[in-house]
């Protein structure tokens, strides 16, 4: 290993002496290099990346509804259709109160407003479509959520579509 000249000198020591100056020493060997190398970093959480906004989950949220509530109603599976025509709901909801990413590109302050203002009446429309679903689920007219599904709400979908979704 290496020479370590100066222990020589502890010879004369007695064995008790030798032990209170050598632990510390050695003590130390251990501690430089625990010194010298870079601190310990916790593991980094996975943080999941936000791919998407909340606008862009509820209409997710939308689509995966009206796809389920076109199988539950034509199953007559009311319940089902129930609980998705009011998960629909909620995310009409979120969805009414985000803005959309077009807002961004009107710099006239008026035109924003109107924009915006128009934006959340045609999502007032779905959610009123949405709750003339319910009425009639809740009723146990499946034929009539039927006919709401496919003229207050799908074409609410394009028109809204139509006006307030980025063409990119
Ligand atoms: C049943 C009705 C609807 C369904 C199923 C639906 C579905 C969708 C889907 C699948 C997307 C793409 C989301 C993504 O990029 O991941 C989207 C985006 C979008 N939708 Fe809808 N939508 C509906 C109604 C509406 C209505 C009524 C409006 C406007 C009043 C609207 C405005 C938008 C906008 C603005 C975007 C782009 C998101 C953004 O700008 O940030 N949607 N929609």
């Amino acid at each position: 290993m290496f020479d370590c000249g100066f222990v020589g000198t502890l010879e004369p020591m007695k064995s008790s002496t030798r032990l209170v100056v050598l632990a510390p020493l050695a003590l130390s060997a251990l501690a430089v290099p625990a010194f010298l190398s870079p601190p310990r970093v916790a593991p980094q959480a996975a943080v999941p990346e936000a791919k998407e906004g909340p606008l862009e989950e509820a209409m997710q949220a939308l689509q995966a509804g009206v796809k389920g509530l076109d199988k539950a109603l034509e199953k007559k599976e009311v319940d089902k259709a129930l609980g998705l025509v009011v998960g629909m709901q909620k995310a009409a909801h979120e969805a009414k109160l985000g803005t959309p990413e077009k807002a961004g590109e009107i710099t006239d302050e008026k035109e924003k407003a109107k924009f915006l203002t128009g934006y959340r009446l045609k999502l007032i429309e779905l959610e009123r479509g949405l709750l003339d679903v319910e009425v009639a689920l809740v009723e146990g007219k499946v034929d009539e959520a039927k006919k709401a599904l496919e003229a207050k709400v799908k074409p609410v979908k394009k028109a809204g579509h139509d006006v307030y979704k980025d063409g990119k």
